[in-house]
């Protein structure tokens, strides 16, 4: 290279490789009203009674550990999951939130030229490492705002690598029974993975909802992931996790990186792994005021969309005064912040997370002044 002139001046610069500029930034819920000092959030699908005290214990009885690594296999973590769900270890994954495990799966899978399939308003982490891999994304439609099984399919072809499944999904709320999972999963050729998505899945309680785990030990290309940041609320710790076929997971781990879940998150995991109460409480909310939202909301002549998880998607008219993009600037402007999901197709939409009673409260009134004009 030294004896090499370079014109400084005239050399290409570095430049991201084919497909990483069309990715579009990922736009997380809002936290912030201007002129609001305490806006309440209720667009990022977080717990709203926060985190297990347990949990937090645990997170600070660490602070004299900070200068050292954590065992990125997290035993202790594992364990527990194990004894709670009945699983086996060697089936286990963590990442830093199960985005990363998203992130993982692609990076294993994906050549340039192969696709994911996921459905039309799928969550936006599956394709961002999709596309990084130089991958397509190809998306099935959703009539009802629903996972459709043959739509699906439809979409699958020779170079499709993984099919990406949210179910509770998000930011639809909507489920599919175990049944269709099972009809997708037999109509995938066998090289294809299915990702079960989970995030959401403790908030799913009708009997015909099955969380994948059975069809994990059954099949060799099913993986489930679940995530610490909704039920147990630690969003902010990034823990998740992926239970799949031992090979795959041997296969995963080698590229994950060594010390991907820190030890206060691994040991806050742990703690409210144990917090029952925690999780009964946190379900109880939702279970009790999901309905309450979905019938007000109703009532005022808007289309909530029904929901499984710890949010409801709620449809707006498109006459100018009424619509989804002006009920949510209202809404801000008296300091409740609602996700706009104009980015996942649904510009006449807002999703709104399941708050405390009075917060709960709060949006039917300003949505009714809303829509009262
Ligand atoms: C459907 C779905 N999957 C996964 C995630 C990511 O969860 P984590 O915090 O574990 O990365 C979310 C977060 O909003 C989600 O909605």
């Amino acid at each position: 290279m030294s004896d090499i002139v370079i014109d400084r001046a005239a050399a290409p610069r570095p430049t991201p490789k084919p497909g990483i500029l069309d990715i579009a930034p990922y736009v997380p819920g809002k936290s912030k009203v201007d002129g609001v000092e305490h806006p309440l959030k209720l667009s990022a699908n977080e717990n709203i009674l926060g985190s297990s005290p347990k949990a937090r214990e645990a997170f600070t009885s660490v602070f004299d550990q900070l200068h050292m690594y954590p065992d990125g296999r997290a035993p202790v973590l594992r364990d527990a999951l194990c004894e709670t769900y009945g699983l086996e270890p060697e089936r286990l994954l963590f990442g830093c939130g199960s985005d990363e495990i998203f992130q993982l799966l692609n990076q294993t899978f994906l050549e340039p030229g192969d696709n994911i399939v996921q459905g039309e308003f799928g969550f936006g982490a599956y394709g961002i490492g999709a596309r990084a891999c130089q991958a397509e994304v190809r998306t099935a439609r959703e009539p009802n705002y629903t996972i459709d099984v043959d739509e699906l399919l439809k979409q699958v072809d020779s170079r499709t690598r993984l099919v990406f499944v949210a179910n509770p999904a998000n930011p639809t709320g909507t489920w599919i029974p175990g049944s269709e999972v099972r009809r997708l999963h037999a109509g995938l050729p066998p090289s294809v993975v299915l990702v079960l998505d989970g995030a959401y899945a403790e908030f799913a309680t009708d009997p015909a909802f099955e969380d994948g785990m059975n069809m994990v030990r059954e099949f060799d290309n099913v993986v489930v992931t679940r995530t610490f940041s909704k039920l147990h609320g630690l969003a902010a710790l990034r823990v998740g996790w992926a239970y799949m076929p031992p090979e795959m997971a041997a296969a995963v781990d080698r590229i994950r990186l060594p010390f991907n879940v820190n030890i206060p998150a691994q040991l806050a995991a742990v703690a409210a792994l144990g917090d029952v109460e925690f999780q009964e409480r946190s379900l109880a909310l939702v279970e009790r005021w999901r309905p309450y939202l979905m019938q007000q909301l109703g009532g005022l002549g808007l289309e909530p969309v029904p929901s499984a998880a710890n949010f409801v998607l709620v449809g707006f008219p498109k006459t100018p005064g009424k619509t989804a993009k002006e009920a949510e600037g209202f809404l801000a402007s008296r300091g409740l912040i609602v996700r706009g999901v104009g980015g996942y197709g649904l510009p006449d939409h807002l999703r709104i997370t399941i708050g405390l009673e009075e917060h709960n409260r709060a949006v039917v009134e300003a949505l009714s002044d809303f829509m009262k004009g």
